[in-house]
């Protein structure tokens, strides 16, 4: 039990590392919390610091996820584990995505946790990343809007572990992949009420299919 504990904490507290925060300090202090959306993540960098700046904080904020779903659930075993190594896994994976939606260290005001996941999925689902990423490009292409192809690709997630997986929706895979989508739709509420209202930003020069 103390090693489930201990895995999910040390998860939990890599989610915590934002990108955007160590890029933003490497940057000469830029705070993105202050900036365009608000929020911490790659998609905000992009929209307010350019594309290096972005990739910097995109490429932590995945890598976090595949080291907490890969090499923390391999850190040496004290006693006998109560979980299966694939249930673990999960459990660090959404310990890592939790860690970066809500920060301890940041008064609990993290970012979307987007990238982290994607870095989960990319760990452990990686034949649903074809089409998590098919999904996100194609909406992003036709609408200019990173919010709603995010959310879709969530979607479309679920969709994968539920209909194309051998696992199915009543599985470690399914409950993570449900329980992360709801969490990414409700970090995502505010995107949907501008969505709604029209007043949401596009990538303009990102809508190649709509030209
Ligand atoms: O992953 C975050 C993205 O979906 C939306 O970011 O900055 O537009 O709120 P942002």
């Amino acid at each position: 039990m103390l090693d489930l504990v201990l895995r999910t904490l040390i998860a939990y507290l890599l989610g915590t590392i934002m990108g955007g925060r160590i890029v933003g300090a490497l940057r000469g202090g830029v705070d993105l919390r202050k900036l365009g959306s608000g929020n911490i993540g790659a998609t905000n960098a992009l929209r307010t610091q350019g594309v290096s700046f972005a990739l910097a904080v995109l490429a932590i904020d995945v890598l976090k996820g595949v080291i907490a779903v890969s090499l923390v659930p391999a850190l040496p075993q004290f006693s006998a584990p109560i979980l299966k190594p694939a249930v673990q896994a999960y459990v660090c994976g959404a310990a890592v995505v939790l860690g970066h939606c809500y920060p301890v260290f940041s008064g609990f005001r993290g970012g979307k946790g987007v990238a982290t996941l994607a870095g989960v999925f990319a760990a452990l689902m990686p034949a649903a990343l074809p089409w998590l990423l098919g999904a996100f490009a194609l909406v992003v292409m036709l609408s200019g809007y990173v919010s709603l192809a995010t959310i879709v690709a969530t979607l479309v997630a679920v969709f994968y572990v539920t209909c194309l997986s051998a696992a199915g929706l009543f599985s470690s895979a399914g409950v993570f992949t449900l329980a992360m989508a709801l969490l990414v739709v409700w970090k995502h509420r505010d995107n949907l009420r501008r969505l709604a209202a029209g007043t949401e930003h596009r990538f303009e020069k990102a809508r190649v299919l709509a030209r």
